[in-house]
């Protein structure tokens, strides 16, 4: 009798049987792949389990590079997400970086009540700012679920602000290289994404759409 498949195993079964799908449908894609990667995208996300940037999006792999924290932050003082930044977009050349936020994001309700929840609260300390800079808007608002979608959203534009003050995003812009910036946000009930209209390939753009992008936020209830 064969034993149950545990959970783990079952991981590595589907990867055989994905791997094999993709050879059928495309003989050489994994031989192209291993020349190298030349993804368009960079997508900084949220780690929730729920938002998976390929899936979400039809990419393949080497089409998108991913970095992913709670609450699809870009802090300045983060290596991390300052280090993928900067490789790809001097190295990889990407033409486009995506900060895509999420409703019912937890990182960005912990910040909003104020839970302690131990070392994530040193990383949400940019998201709890923003809500005490957004007191007055957000306490203004009927309840507490619609402020935590506006507060999600002003956090994606928060974050594309961010990133449109970057050295290496400043550079790219003036030396002319092509890059756009993109604020989304998705919502886990229906599966789709949403574009906060921050398409911006200057700072001057980015400034003024990301300012636009806080009115119609703060419009929005
Ligand atoms: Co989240």
């Amino acid at each position: 009798m064969s034993k149950p498949q545990d959970i783990v195993t079952k991981l590595l079964n589907n990867n055989r049987a994905w791997a094999e799908e993709v050879r059928i449908a495309d003989p050489d894609f994994f031989e192209r792949l291993k020349a190298q990667q030349s993804p368009e995208f960079l997508w900084i996300g949220c780690s929730d389990s729920r938002v998976p940037a390929n899936q979400i999006t039809g990419l393949m792999p080497g089409e998108v590079f991913v970095h992913r924290n709670v609450a699809n932050l870009v802090p300045g003082e983060d290596m991390n997400s300052h280090s993928v930044i900067q490789y790809a977009v001097e190295a990889l050349k990407v033409q486009h970086i995506i900060v895509c936020g999420h409703y019912g994001c937890g990182g960005v309700k912990a910040a909003l009540h104020g839970d302690r929840l131990g070392l994530v609260d040193y990383w949400l300390t940019g998201v709890r700012e923003l809500r005490d800079r957004e007191s007055e808007a957000l306490a203004a608002m009927p309840d507490d679920a619609m402020r935590h979608d506006r507060l999600c959203e002003l956090n994606v534009i928060e974050q594309v602000r961010n990133l449109s003050n970057t050295l290496v995003v400043r550079r790219a812009w003036s030396s002319g290289q092509p890059l756009e910036l993109h604020g989304w946000i998705y919502r886990v009930e229906d599966g789709l994404l949403h574009d906060l209209g921050m398409r911006s390939n200057s700072a001057e753009q980015a400034a003024k759409l990301c300012a636009a992008a806080r009115e119609q936020t703060l419009k929005a209830h």
